[in-house]
């Protein structure tokens, strides 16, 4: 996984939480990296999911909706750092649309290392939509929490179905828009 995904966390921690929590996951666990994250490099998944495990049991919150609230933080994170990507489109469906077939095929080209889910979208009707979680990693209450993040800078009232499978390595997101 990206460095980039882990130095935005820690930052997230630090922020809304404290440095000391950030410091106290870091050191809790025996991490390859040693929490010495740079955005260009590229880590074992598996710490992702210690740092989101110990974090859970420091705030005492699941860490599904840990990951969620990150996923969040992290869309309006990628608002700031790439911009461009939000300035082609005006509402949350037509954006999702472009995250599989556009975001990430640049993203690619960018990091070549990464490892990017596949998200398939599909138009039901004008004010609902799906979209197909698919991933070799087990983020999907990340990938729910993006798509949150993504209904609210766009500034649109759409509620979110989860299914998420057990592995939580797919998951469909239903998506109707209210008014
Ligand atoms: C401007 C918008 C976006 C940018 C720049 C971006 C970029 C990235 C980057 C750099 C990674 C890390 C890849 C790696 O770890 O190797 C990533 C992973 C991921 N992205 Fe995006 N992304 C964007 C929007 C989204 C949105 C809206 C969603 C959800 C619909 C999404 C879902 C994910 C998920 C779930 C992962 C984790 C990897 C996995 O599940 O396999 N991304 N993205």
């Amino acid at each position: 996984m990206k460095g980039i995904v882990f130095t935005e966390f820690l930052d997230m921690v630090e922020n809304e939480f404290s440095y000391e929590v950030a410091d106290k996951i870091i050191e809790e666990n025996s991490l390859a990296s040693n929490g010495a994250y740079t955005s260009v490099g590229n880590y074992d998944n598996a710490e992702m999911i210690m740092l989101i495990t110990s974090l859970s049991k420091h705030v005492n919150t699941p860490a599904e909706q840990l990951a969620a609230h990150y996923g969040k933080y992290l869309l309006n994170r990628f608002f700031i750092l790439f911009p461009h990507f939000f300035t082609s489109v005006s509402t949350t469906f037509d954006f999702l649309d472009t995250i599989d077939r556009h975001v990430h095929v640049e993203v690619k080209k960018l990091y070549s290392d990464a490892e990017l889910p596949s998200f398939e979208t599909k138009r039901i009707s004008e004010r609902k939509m799906q979209m197909f979680y698919r991933s070799g990693n087990p983020f999907a209450c990340l990938a729910g929490g993006l798509i949150e993040g993504a209904c609210e800078k766009f500034n649109e009232k759409i509620t979110i179905k989860k299914d998420i499978s057990a592995d939580h390595m797919s998951a469909t997101f239903t998506l109707t828009k209210e008014d």
